[in-house]
């Protein structure tokens, strides 16, 4: 595993706390909800009966698995064709985390090619751990695993040269290992739209031609998929999304050693149209002032801290953002209700 340079983690908590918590409407950062308490409850929403998205997404790979990979190879290729490739190819992963639904991929991918080489990158070592394993089960795989944060610090991807070896390691000369890359489990749609085009972006300037990206996105509302649906999603039953959103203040509590009452904030869930997406809040109950490293922050009652946005996507917009990103968008895969893309888009 390599790991980027270091940033000081409680630095950046107390500046992301201090400018997002001073500032009109009040804001914090997502990234803030990733502490280990906040990887678990994460967890624990992708297993709610309520949170359709990672299911969806699994059952993508697990119906087209051969399909993506058909289609990333040769694409246009109709599905009767009996299919044959002679490049090699490497899957990358941006935001890996332990990698769960990959492994469907990963596992069609090595019935195709014996020696596969699997990249994770991820902000977590721990997460990248599980995602190592996967070498354990899947034969044939191995797995190069990098811990950065794919927004903020470097990357890189390897284009292994081939010599028709088969196993893309070691040799100076021959074709290069195509690579698809992949950004799944909507994590796009928690950034603005210029935060998501700056990742693709930076993505795409990584990869070669005949590459490919797929990326995984929830979808907006429409006739088969109300927002009641969606809104559900992000405010569960059981309260493990609010629990998710309140731990945020328990994280800067311990972080910072500030006296946020977690009795006197409550979990909001929001639709905002204009922007197609869910807006996560937590809302003071009560007018209050709470102490940060010595910095008093006032609340009115009913106040909010916007903690998090999930855009929700047309096709067409997805479609917009990838050409926008430098890619050609070639196929998109979707469940039968339409609630999920998997969006494969070529580099030319
Ligand atoms: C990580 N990300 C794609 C999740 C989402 O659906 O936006 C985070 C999340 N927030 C609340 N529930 C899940």
């Amino acid at each position: 595993m390599t790991t980027a340079t270091p940033v000081s983690l409680n630095e950046a908590v107390l500046n992301e706390a201090l400018s997002g918590l001073t500032a009109s409407p009040k804001v914090l950062s997502p990234w803030l909800f990733y502490d280990e308490r906040g990887s678990e409850l994460f967890e624990a929403i992708t297993d709610l009966p309520e949170y359709y998205l990672t299911r969806t997404e699994r059952a993508l790979f697990a119906t087209h698995a051969d399909d993506i990979l058909r289609e990333f190879l040769t694409p246009g290729a109709p599905a009767s064709q009996s299919f044959h490739s002679h490049d090699t190819f490497t899957i990358a992963e941006l935001g890996a985390g332990s990698a769960t639904k990959t492994g469907l991929l990963l596992q069609a991918a090595t019935r195709l090619q014996p020696n596969l080489l699997y990249q994770p990158i991820d902000v977590s070592a721990s997460a990248l751990e599980a995602a190592e394993n996967l070498a354990l089960t899947i034969p044939g795989l191995n797995v190069h695993a990098q811990v950065a944060n794919y927004v903020t610090e470097p990357y890189t991807l390897q284009h292994p040269c081939t010599s028709g070896n088969g196993n893309g390691n070691g040799h100076q000369h021959g074709p290069r290992s195509r690579v698809l890359a992949l950004y799944i489990g909507s994590s796009i749609g928690n950034f603005s739209p210029e935060e998501a085009q700056a990742i693709l972006h930076r993505l795409r300037s990584h990869l070669q031609p005949g590459d490919a990206l797929l990326l995984g996105a929830d979808l907006a509302p429409s006739a088969h998929k109300p927002i009641s649906t969606i809104l559900s999603a992000y405010d569960d039953a059981a309260g493990v999304t609010a629990a998710f959103n309140l731990n945020i203040l328990t994280r800067l509590n311990r972080d910072l050693d500030a006296d946020f009452n977690l009795d006197a904030f409550s979990h909001r869930a929001r639709w905002n149209a204009n922007e197609s997406r869910i807006e996560m809040h937590l809302e003071s109950l009560i007018p209050q002032t709470v102490h940060i490293a010595g910095q008093r922050i006032p609340f009115a009652q009913f106040e909010t801290i916007h903690t998090e946005n999930s855009h929700k996507f047309t096709d067409e917009a997805l479609n917009d953002l990838l050409t926008r990103s430098g890619f050609t968008p070639t196929r998109t895969f979707h469940d039968p209700t339409r609630s999920f893309a998997l969006t494969l888009a070529h580099t030319l």
